[in-house]
Order: C-alpha cells, then sequence, then structure tokens
C-alpha cells in the first residue's frame, strides 16, 4: 500500500500520482486534498507518515509547491526517511542507499513527467543494505539523542 497525500499547491499533480498507480494496479490510500480544499503541509505530512508508522502502508508520496515542506516536515517523524527529489538519480540512490520509505516532490518546480517516473524509481528500487544499513541505523540513532 502507498499513501499519498498533497497541500492546495500540488493536488493536480497528486491525482495524477493517483492515477498513475492506479493504472499499474498499485494499491493507494489519497489522504488527500480534493481541489477547491487547502491543507498545511505539515498536518498532510502527519497524516501520511502515520499511515506508514502504523504499518498501513509501505511508502508514502507527499507532494506540495517545492517538496522542501513536506520533506522536512515527514523527517521530523521517527521512522520516516524521506527524500524531496527532482532528478532520476537522487529517486534512485535515496532508495538504495538510504532507505527512504517518503518520496517527496514539488509540482512548481518538476512537471507531471518527471514526477510519474521518479515515482517509478522510487517504487521499483529496492534497499542495497551492506554497508549502507549501518548507516541506515544511525540515522536511526539520531531519533533517540
Ligand atoms: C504553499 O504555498 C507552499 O508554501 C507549500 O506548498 C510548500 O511549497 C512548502 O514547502
Amino acid at each position: 500500500m502507498i499513501a499519498i497525500g498533497c497541500d492546495h499547491a500540488a493536488v493536480e499533480l497528486k491525482d495524477e500520482i493517483v492515477n498513475f498507480l492506479k493504472e499499474k494496479n498499485i494499491e493507494v490510500t489519497d489522504c488527500g486534498i480534493k481541489a477547491g480544499e487547502k491543507c498545511d503541509y505539515p498536518d498532510m505530512a502527519e497524516k501520511v507518515c502515520g499511515m506508514i508508522t502504523s504499518g498501513k502502508a509501505e511508502k508514502g508520496i507527499l507532494v506540495c509547491g517545492t517538496g522542501i515542506g513536506m520533506s522536512i516536515a515527514a523527517n521530523k517523524i521517527k521512522g520516516i526517511r524521506a527524500a524531496c527529489c527532482s532528478d532520476h538519480f537522487s529517486a534512485k540512490y535515496t532508495r538504495l542507499h538510504n532507505d527512504a520509505n517518503v518520496l517527496c516532490m514539488g509540482a512548481r518546480v518538476i512537471g507531471p513527467g518527471i514526477a510519474l517516473e521518479l515515482t517509478d524509481l522510487f517504487l521499483n528500487t529496492e534497499f542495497e543494505g551492506g554497508r549502507h544499513q549501518r548507516r541506515v541505523d544511525l540515522i536511526t540513532k539520531l531519533e533517540e539523542k
């Protein structure tokens, strides 16, 4: 299950990603919002990340104007490793090396074409483990400090 959410700056992009995932038969929970509604990105980040930390979703996608606000908020939540990406290399390597579980993107930064490709890459790249596991464990330890 993939959980997805957006603020008012990225509703169209969020809807495109939802349709893209559905076409690929990937289960998706759309946490909102709908066109015409407004929300503050930290609230949406909390909602989508809660789906992950409660085990209801495996990964999350958060979109706002820049993707940055969503990623800052998401990374405050224990167990969340959110990466704000606008290029293919970052979307691939944040899975391979950081085991990122949330992809953040900016609707005012990239177009839907790139966003859908980054989504695909993010969801279909496995964490490499090995020496990277130790580093991810060190990130987890930071949560206790
Ligand atoms: C909303 O105007 C905008 O600030 C938000 O979408 C996002 O870009 C924040 O990081």
